[in-house]
């Protein structure tokens, strides 16, 4: 039943690997915990912008092995682990978001997340339509479609949980994808062959297409990298430009689909208070279910959330490029630019692409 890091990344794991093992999570000692709350409300002002905060001021102490050991698993690994125990009780809304910016301004280069071009992002319901054609999950009570986030890893720093749903379903799209050709022998050429299209739900910045392309799955450099997002693909459907799907690509998805779904290869969890779930978005497809809130305001359900372009990260396939605009290794790539991205943030990607040793697009 135990699988060693290398098989979690090659094979891909299913759900009992889960449920019978521990790797996937990591916990904060209490003096960790301790450390990191004096850390927070030190460093954290309060009428700071996220971009001006000193890197050397990050000093998140006997965090970072840890912290280091857990993005190893996502990166290495099988592309899912929880770290609990950061300090939740002990700290403000906005100490905790700083706390969440903090870690990943150590993981790597943190990357623009939407339209108004957000590096980190309140998940939490402000009463948008996911399912219309600008529509995105996160700013949604609404059940998710599984989908992968718009960068290598994404954190999820949980505050406050839902009065009820909000369940965290993921599953291993590497492990999706040997499924699918042991079944599927016949569909499987089709499925590494062809682009898919993506809407980019009308947050491109100017110098992209309302869609890209991407194949569902592709090899590089001996590793399988998955791309999924239901409702991108759906309502990419609408636009101009984008070719219908074959009746062998509807077999496909309808085939894949399904397989992410089933109960062997899916994974579900509450995340609690004090938990930070880590993904890495080329192995692991993620969703949620609908949840309800809680009436007072300050006990809204309230994720941080960060994309990272991390250091170390591997070579990508080739048809990632149109999203990612990068595929080389230990670069900064992918996010959303959206609309507002502007000079500050292109000096906030390069000074910490040169402070991480990374490569930035230029
Ligand atoms: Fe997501």
């Amino acid at each position: 039943m135990s699988q060693n890091k290398n098989e979690r990344r090659m094979k891909g794991w299913l759900s009992k690997h889960l449920q019978h093992s521990n790797y996937w999570r990591f916990s904060l000692d209490d003096k960790t915990r301790k450390f990191l709350t004096l850390f927070s409300k030190k460093v954290y002002q309060p009428d700071c912008n996220l971009f001006d905060y000193d890197y050397s001021e990050m000093d998140l102490g006997p965090a970072l092995p840890i912290i280091d050991q857990a993005v190893e698993e996502t990166m290495q690994g099988g592309g899912l682990v929880v770290l609990d125990n950061l300090p939740r009780d002990e700290l403000t809304e906005e100490e905790f978001g700083f706390l969440n910016w903090a870690i990943g301004l150590h993981v790597g280069v943190p990357r623009p997340q939407g339209k108004s071009s957000q590096y980190l992002a309140k998940v939490q319901d402000v009463g948008t339509n996911y399912r219309a054609a600008s529509g995105r999950g996160f700013s949604s009570n609404a059940k998710l479609t599984f989908h992968t986030d718009g960068a290598d890893i994404s954190t999820l720093g949980c505050f406050n949980t839902a009065k009820s749903g909000g369940l965290s379903m993921i599953t291993s799209s590497i492990a999706v994808w040997h499924q699918f050709v042991k079944e599927r022998p016949d569909l499987a050429d089709a499925a590494q062959d062809e682009l898919y299209y993506f809407s980019r739900q009308q947050e491109e910045a100017a110098d992209e297409g309302p869609f890209y392309g991407q194949k569902l799955f592709e090899e590089c450099e001996g590793l399988i990298f998955g791309k999924w997002n239901w409702n991108r693909l759906r309502t990419a459907q609408d636009l101009d430009g984008v070719p219908k799907f074959s009746k062998k690509q509807n077999e496909i998805l309808k085939c894949l689909g399904e397989i992410i779904q089933r109960s062997t290869h899916l994974h579900t969890m509450y995340l609690k208070p004090g938990d930070l779930q880590i993904m890495n978005n080329n192995t692991v497809f993620h969703s949620r279910s609908a949840y309800e809130d809680f009436a007072e305001a300050d006990k809204k359900r309230l994720l941080y959330r960060l994309w990272i372009a991390p250091i170390r990260s591997p070579r990508l396939p080739e048809s990632w490029k149109d999203f990612y605009r990068e595929i080389e290794p230990n670069t900064v790539r992918g996010g959303i630019r959206g609309h507002q991205f502007d000079g500050m943030c292109q000096e906030f990607d390069d000074k910490h692409a040169h402070m991480k040793g990374m490569s930035l697009i230029d």
